[in-house]
């Protein structure tokens, strides 16, 4: 699961890459093959090794995902990157506050997964279990799976992506965006990730914790680094509805 070799990003003539000066701007593309294989490569990592990922390949990954289209080109997106003792630093508070607080997102969870999307919830959330050794009726080993999530699976860094707050519904949806380009960005690059709504639900821990404005509303974060490929909860992945079931062709 590493990066695809030949498939450059975000860097000045890099095939993928869009630069901001006019007569950069690149139009030779990756194929479809590379594009749907950098795709299909991404996988939410949860097992993670400790080497640090250097600083020009993090600020890469930043510099591609900006890519994204967003409504009158606002680009709310922010994002806190932690690196070396600041990762440890906000890894033992989180840890601390998901055993004794509860949890309080910024931006409404979903109400309740009913049907298909209870479905595939569960399914997900078996896959994790079979992988691990979690069984059904395992209150401890679920709980302990749940904890990875502040332990940030073992990465070495964590990314807190914030909106703001007044571009509403909208905004988030403009970080989707961003948070989607910036994993498959690190996949680019040999960079696993995983998108964790999990941390935004320390809203308060993490708000003080960086110091992040009023006006900015936090979304998630994101743990990322290279991955564990023997890691146990590395080792399934999770399959997509067909394309019929997406599609009302009219
Ligand atoms: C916005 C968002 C929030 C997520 N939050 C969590 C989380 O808190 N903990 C977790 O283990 N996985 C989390 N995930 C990962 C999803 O479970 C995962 O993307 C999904 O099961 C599909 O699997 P894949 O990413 O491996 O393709 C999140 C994903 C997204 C996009």
């Amino acid at each position: 699961m590493q990066g695809l070799p030949g498939l450059p990003i975000g860097a000045k003539g890099g095939s993928l890459g869009r630069t901001n000066t006019q007569e950069n701007i690149m139009t030779d593309k990756a194929s479809p093959e590379q594009f749907n294989a950098l795709l299909a490569a991404r996988y939410s990592c949860r097992g993670f090794l400790p080497r640090p990922v250097p600083d020009a390949v993090i600020t890469r990954m930043v510099t591609t995902a900006q890519q994204v289209p967003s409504w009158c080109n606002a680009q709310p997106w922010q994002m806190i990157i932690t690196r070396g003792q600041a990762t440890e630093d906000i890894r033992d508070k989180l840890m601390q506050a998901a055993m004794t607080l509860p949890m309080q997102h910024e931006i409404s969870v979903p109400g309740k997964y009913e049907g298909i999307y209870k479905q595939r919830r569960s399914d997900c959330g078996w896959q994790l279990y079979d992988s691990v050794g979690v069984t059904k009726g395992d209150r401890a080993g679920s709980g302990q799976q749940m904890l990875e999530n502040f332990r940030l699976f073992g990465a070495p860094h964590l990314a807190i992506v914030t909106t703001e707050a007044i571009l509403g519904a909208y905004g988030v949806l403009d970080c989707g965006a961003f948070i989607t380009a910036f994993m498959l960005a690190a996949e680019a690059v040999g960079v696993a990730s995983i998108a964790q709504a999990a941390i935004a639900g320390y809203s308060a821990v993490v708000r003080p914790h960086f110091g992040i404005a009023a006006n900015r509303q936090i979304v998630c974060g994101i743990s990322f680094g290279y991955p564990d490929p023997d890691h146990p909860a590395n080792q399934f992945r999770t399959p997509r509805a067909d394309a019929a079931e997406v599609i009302d062709w009219h």
